[in-house]
């Protein structure tokens, strides 16, 4: 990216805004070897968290203030401190690397970029909560991902950092423990990322949530004391530990510190992932990323994800942590920007989201099943300008009867939408059922397969 006089004057150079860490040497040639990642500082943190116990660890990383991103942001420390101790079970660490929430693209990217910050940020974990085995559950469509982990997985071995405990104190690295690593490459399902449907896939029955408590760090992976972490949350930490947590909580925000991968998409002119402190807004990403594509403005967009409720040009400049997101009425979720310019019909990409929902619906639950079946029919018939207005309060009905009474977080991400898009854009939908069909010309609108590609409009 050209950084321009005035990018740096108005402070909206990269310089100034991003903060690469994990992504810092991505294009590097073969930034995912073992070798470049020690050029790099790898393993560098393991060092001084084995120098470590692993109570005090465990305490560090509770005190970096690292936040799960996986969605919820719930404290990492927290969660390692959960697992109970001389409790004479075997203990487990489970890697969620399903990344299936619509608009979500950081973790696949990072894996297949710099899967040994992974590598080194599960020993860490491990060492803290005394685990032998731990496995890395990937979304099974990313069989170039695989491929690269497994190589990742079996050059740590070799080094000395996986294996036998006494392979392992050879190398000078081990922990009197022995540990493994497992690959596990799931099927392609959105509810297997839920990290109890996760846990059920994983020992090979059918994904579906399971019913809390008893909760995993009691009660996980083959009944023993299980942490779910989100692969950017235990990629993080090798450089907590390396460089210190104070250097960590120098970015960010108070309540969500240190640096965090965007996903930037849509009608952009420069999707990708971008690596900031918490508190970045979603103005400044797109003024140092090219903006919307020429001639076009921002309608309307995800803070994280299609799960989160959308937000609109009003909310450019809502600080991308926890807080002010949840603050303007949103969830900061997986930090998945996807931005739509005014080309696009609310309507039918709130359609779109809820006939994934419906499909990926596990179905284990009433409200979700039926809910989302429903809503779809709705939507469809008001897209196809066959809708009532009395269809408007049933739709927000259904979705309010979904909202919070569903067994898993999958039936309140589907409610998002449908809330979201009525509170903002309610008329437009009205205008569907006033003017009997879709008031769009879906040629203009360039997010959809029967649209242009993106990228040629842009370019030409
Ligand atoms: C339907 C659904 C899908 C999810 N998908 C993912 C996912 O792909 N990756 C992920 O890390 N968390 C996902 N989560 C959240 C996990 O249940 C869990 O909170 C997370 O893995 C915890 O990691 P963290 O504490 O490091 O954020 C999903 C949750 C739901 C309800
Ligand atoms: S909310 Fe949906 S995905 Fe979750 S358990 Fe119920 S049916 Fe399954």
């Amino acid at each position: 990216m050209t950084v321009t006089a005035e990018m740096h004057e108005n402070g909206t150079s990269p310089e100034k805004l991003l903060a690469p860490v994990l992504s810092a040497f991505w294009d590097e040639p073969e930034s995912w070897t073992l070798e470049t990642y020690r050029r790099h500082e790898g393993y560098e943190g393991l060092r001084k968290a084995l120098a470590m116990t692993p109570d005090d660890l465990i305490a560090y990383v509770k005190d970096s203030g690292l936040r799960g991103r996986g969605g919820a942001g719930f404290p990492t420390g927290m969660k390692w401190q959960f697992i109970p101790q001389g409790d004479g079970k075997p203990h487990y660490l489970v890697v969620n690397a399903d990344e299936s929430e619509p608009g979500t693209c950081k973790d696949i990217p990072l894996l297949f970029a710099n899967p040994h910050s992974l590598i080194e940020g599960m020993i860490i974990a491990c060492y803290a909560i005394r685990s032998e085995h731990a496995f890395i559950y990937l979304r099974g469509e990313t069989v170039p991902v695989l491929r690269r982990l497994h190589e990742a997985v079996r050059e740590a071995y070799e080094a000395g950092y996986l294996g036998e405990a006494e392979h392992r104190q050879k190398s000078g690295l081990g922990s009197g423990l022995k540990l493994d690593i497992t690959v596990h490459a799931g099927a392609g399902a959105y509810i297997c990322g839920e990290e109890t449907a996760l846990l059920d896939s994983l020992e090979g029955r059918r994904g579906q949530p399971r019913l809390r408590p008893p909760f995993p760090a009691v009660e996980g992976l083959y009944a023993c004391p299980t942490v779910v972490n989100n692969v950017e949350s235990i990629a993080s930490v090798p450089a907590i530990l390396n460089k210190g947590k104070d250097w960590f909580k120098s970015m960010g925000t108070e309540k969500s510190p240190g640096f965090t991968l965007y996903s930037l998409s849509g009608h952009v002119v420069g999707p990708g992932q971008y690596e900031a402190p918490l508190g970045i807004t979603l103005r400044q990403l797109l003024d140092m990323s090219g903006g919307m594509r020429p001639g076009h403005r921002l309608k309307f967009w995800t803070p994280g994800g299609s799960s989160t409720p959308m937000f609109t040009d009003e909310h450019l400049d809502v600080p991308l942590d926890y807080e002010g997101v949840a603050a303007a009425g949103s969830m900061l979720g997986t930090k998945a920007l996807q931005c739509f310019d005014e080309t696009t019909c609310v309507v039918r990409a709130v359609t779109r989201w809820t006939e994934f929902y419906a499909h990926e619906s596990c179905g284990k639950c009433t409200p979700c099943r039926e809910g989302t079946y429903w809503l779809v029919q709705l939507l469809r018939d008001i897209e196809a300008g066959k809708g009532l207005m009395s269809d408007l309060d049933k739709l927000n009905d259904i979705a309010d009867n979904i909202n919070g009474k569903s067994f898993c977080a999958l039936g309140d991400g589907a409610a998002s939408p449908i809330f979201s898009s009525l509170k903002y854009f309610r008329a437009e939908y009205e205008q569907h059922i006033t003017g009997k069909g879709c008031p769009f010309d879906p040629k203009k609108s360039t997010l959809w397969a029967d649209g242009p590609a993106l990228n040629s409009e842009v370019t030409a």
